[in-house]
């Protein structure tokens, strides 16, 4: 339970005073009806509007995008396009991150959430969670490659990597690439290992978690219900 005129002010749209005389003026409802004032109390999830418009009043929020190309994975950077650009202005004061990073040219699934346990539970080194990558190259995948990625790659750093997978898809030069761990730019240094620089990637899957192929790149949505429960949200 939260007072109402904090619950408005934490949306990052109004400050607490402007919440307050929002509250008074009668444009605020919960479940339909006017609240009794600004210390009402508010359940998590309670249906609160502005003006008829729905307002956010879950603790943390939890969004798919399909990040496109040539934005970066940040949350604020004075010259880049980030991912929170794509939302809506009032979901970029609500603490916002993505969960890990994709380059600026790799499209594909970004959770955006201000679910930090969440992020932690994803991304710690240790909890190896699934995550799938359509990857194409200059060249032609083999099984020599799938055999190395199962073997655990060695960058040309001399840094080991998981055991991980790919799989070939014609006509050749593509294939899915599944890792359990996230170093920096991986896939691509991964193949440029191999001699077959990658270029193109989109990555489709998060754990449970998967690109939904009717979110064009560059839109976005809440995740659904069911979503949310296979991240034990
Ligand atoms: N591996 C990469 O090389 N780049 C990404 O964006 C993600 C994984």
């Amino acid at each position: 339970m939260e007072r109402l005129d904090k619950l408005l002010a934490a949306t990052g749209q109004w400050s607490r005073k402007e919440a307050k005389a929002l509250i008074k003026s009668g444009r605020v409802k919960v479940a339909g009806e006017l609240p009794a004032g600004p210390e009402e109390k508010i359940p998590e999830g309670a249906a609160v509007t502005v003006d008829g418009r729905p307002i956010l009043t879950e603790k943390y929020v939890y969004i798919m995008l399909h990040k496109p190309a040539g934005v970066i994975s940040s949350t604020e950077d004075p010259r880049e396009e980030t991912v929170l650009s794509l939302l809506p202005r009032e979901l970029r004061r609500i603490g916002l991150f993505p969960v890990g990073r994709l380059d600026k040219d790799t499209e594909g699934l970004l959770l955006l959430t201000n679910d930090g346990p969440l992020a932690h539970q994803l991304l710690a080194p240790g909890k190896h969670v699934d995550k799938v990558y359509y990857v194409e190259v200059d060249g032609q995948l083999d099984q020599a490659d799938g055999e190395a990625f199962r073997a655990g790659i060695t960058l040309g750093d001399g840094t080991v990597c998981l055991p991980a997978e790919l799989e070939l898809l014609p006509p050749g030069d593509r294939g899915l690439v599944t890792l359990r761990e996230g170093k920096y730019h991986q896939v691509k240094r991964m193949l440029a290992s191999r001699g077959k620089p990658v270029v193109y990637l989109k990555r489709l899957s998060m754990g449970p978690l998967e690109l939904d192929r009717g979110l064009p790149p560059g839109r976005w949505r809440m995740l659904t219900p069911a979503e949310r429960a296979s991240l034990g949200r």
